[in-house]
């Protein structure tokens, strides 16, 4: 048979049987197979817990709980109910004080809590969106914000109500300006303002100033 003038027969070194390209194989799939599984498995270096050498003792009172905890001072209080706390509730949206994603209640006053830090709330009363509701029941905020479809995506919304609780009990609610003027440190991205307002009026006649928090 005549070969077509293109044709290269392959070297000895590319034939599947041969040793040392099938050595060179598995030797790059076991490779290939320790980077994806060790990460799985970790090491026990990485899993040894570490101990930050800043740690001071902070104890913070959350939702009525007391949290004995060791943190770097420089820990913002959004960062130590998120990480240390697990209560993800809390929105972290710009982390630099403009958006209120993060709003907390300290002594019943509203906070960006990425602008303060945990160490500086020992003894006060944090209240986050988590610790809103009582007995089963929501707080009256909560409960307007779903009635009047007070949001669409949801993550501004643990800030938004609670800034509108502490707007209640301020008796910053007489009017729809009001309303807009004093919740004007909690933006929405999606734009669900005239749902909020609605929220807040509809929460201010059912007892939401009165609510305990
Ligand atoms: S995350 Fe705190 S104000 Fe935006
Ligand atoms: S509901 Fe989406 S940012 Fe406010």
């Amino acid at each position: 048979m005549t070969l077509p003038p293109c044709y290269t027969p392959p070297d000895d070194d590319d034939q599947p049987d041969d040793p040392s390209r099938r050595s060179f194989v598995l030797g790059s799939a076991a490779a290939a197979a320790a980077i994806v599984v060790s990460p799985m498995l970790g090491s026990t270096a990485e899993s040894a817990p570490k101990v930050d050498p800043n740690a001071i003792p902070v104890a913070l009172t959350v939702n009525g709980t007391r949290h004995e905890l060791r943190l770097d001072p420089r820990t913002t209080l959004l960062d130590a109910l998120r990480e240390h706390l697990d209560l993800t509730g809390t929105k972290k949206g710009c982390d630099q004080g403009a958006c209120g994603a993060c709003t907390v209640l300290i002594d019943g006053r509203r906070y960006n809590s990425c602008l303060t830090l945990a160490v500086m709330h020992g003894g006060q009363k944090i209240t986050t969106i988590e610790g809103l509701a009582a007995d089963g029941r929501l707080h009256p905020v909560q409960a307007a914000f779903i009635r009047n479809d007070g949001f669409q995506c949801g993550y501004c919304t643990p800030g938004q109500i609670c800034s509108a609780v502490a707007l209640l009990k301020e008796g910053h609610a007489g009017s729809d300006d009001e309303i807009r003027e004093w919740m004007s440190g909690n933006i929405c991205r999606c734009g669900a303002y005239g749902g909020i307002v609605e929220a807040v009026k509809e929460a201010a006649k059912n007892g939401g100033a009165n609510a305990s928090v």
